[in-house]
């Protein structure tokens, strides 16, 4: 059946679990109450500065003591535990991990355990709230490993190192004049805005798909005295625009915001780096692979671009460590395959050395 707007998430989901007569519904339901959380955090994000006055309900997040003489929580902590408690209950999950949590939360002994594990970022680029600009939520959902099905036991951090590749489902929410949620359960990319009036979210973006070529980049070129040559190297190709190798202009953005840069990408193509540097020898990267650059990149995959660390796949990337940093660069297909090119391409050409220097006989 041809996806049609007026459905709405729920809508879609079960007509994908009908393309699987032998699913649960068990993903469907557990999707469900991600976007509840993900419908919360729009909420606190939107109010918190008016919440004391205008909604009651609400927690009031804005930092300070509350009437206990407690500190009051930063929204970063709160999107975490509403992620946490609206989907700790339902019987889907075997364990969940997060930005904000040092080691994976363990199911309480109350409550079932299910099949799946959920990694999170509850609230992608914070330092944004105070300037009122975008912000999201990102989520990945990994099978959990047979054993800890059939036994029950605890997870541990050994369970969530799974590839990319593995995901079930990734999925982001944007927090910006719109709420939206976008989605892949494997089968393509969707994008659902929140009806504000119904509570709904509502598919308008049915078929979401990132253009192959682009002439738009962001990168934090504050960085730029630590990045590798090849890296240096695209982004001085792109700066040189209409008169450099690539003969025609480029365009940056930088909102220090992933999930808007990803939702710009996705909506009109561009490439997004984070790239692996040397400012920190203990960070590889900046982001981190399990609930930032997975996620990211499997819907970036699924709708047709490319996501890569420049030497790999970041799908085919085994991690190491739960909150295991990585470089990260993704976006229209031919710009990102043209980046790892120029990762695989000899040191020497790098370097700027004649033979391949970039007004030798070998300049693209
Ligand atoms: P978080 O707010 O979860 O810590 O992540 C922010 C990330 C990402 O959203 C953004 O692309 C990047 O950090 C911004 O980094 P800079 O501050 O170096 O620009
Ligand atoms: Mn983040
Ligand atoms: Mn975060």
């Amino acid at each position: 059946m041809p996806l049609s707007r007026r459905w709405t998430l729920t809508r879609y989901l079960i007509e994908e679990r009908r393309r699987f007569p032998e699913a649960s519904g068990d993903l469907n339901a557990l999707i469900l109450d991600v976007s509840l959380a993900c419908k919360a955090i729009a909420r606190i994000v939107a109010f918190e500065d008016l919440a004391e006055a205008l909604c009651p309900g609400v927690p009031a997040t804005a930092g300070g003591i509350n009437v206990q003489g407690e500190e009051q929580k930063k929204l970063d902590v709160v999107s975490n535990e509403l992620f946490t408690r609206m989907n700790e209950w339902n019987g889907h999950l075997a364990g969940m991990a997060s930005e904000e949590m040092d080691v994976p939360w363990q199911i309480p002994a109350q409550y079932p355990r299910g099949k799946y594990l959920l990694v999170f970022d509850p609230l992608d680029g914070s330092s944004n709230l105070d300037v009122n600009v975008s912000v999201g939520s990102i989520f990945s959902i990994l099978r959990a490993p047979a054993e800890v099905c059939e036994t029950g036991r605890d997870v541990t951090e050994a369970d969530f190192l799974q590839p990319g590749a593995t995901q079930v489902a990734a999925g982001y929410a944007i927090y910006g004049p719109t709420t939206m949620l976008v989605l892949t359960v494997g089968n393509g990319v969707v994008g659902f805005t929140l009806n504000p009036n119904l509570g709904e979210f509502v598919l308008t973006h049915p078929q979401i798909t990132v253009p192959a070529d682009t002439h738009e980049f962001a990168i934090n070129s504050s960085n730029s005295r630590f990045w590798e040559p090849p890296v240096k190297r695209y982004v001085d190709e792109c700066l040189a625009g209409k008169t450099g190798p690539r003969g025609k202009d480029f365009n940056m953005r930088w909102i220090a915001s992933m999930v808007a840069e990803a939702h710009r990408i996705l909506m009109r193509g561009g490439v997004f780096m984070y790239p692996r540097d040397t400012k920190d020898p203990a960070k590889p990267g900046r982001l981190r692979l399990l609930y930032e650059a997975n996620p990211m990149g499997f819907i970036i995959e699924q709708a047709g671009g490319r996501a890569s660390t420049g030497r790999q796949p970041v799908l085919d990337v085994a991690p190491s460590a739960l909150h295991q940093r990585i470089g990260l660069v993704f976006g229209s297909r031919h710009e990102v395959e043209r980046i790892e090119r120029y990762h695989q391409e000899p040191a020497s050409r790098d370097t700027g050395a004649p033979l391949f220097g970039e007004r030798s006989l070998f300049r693209d």
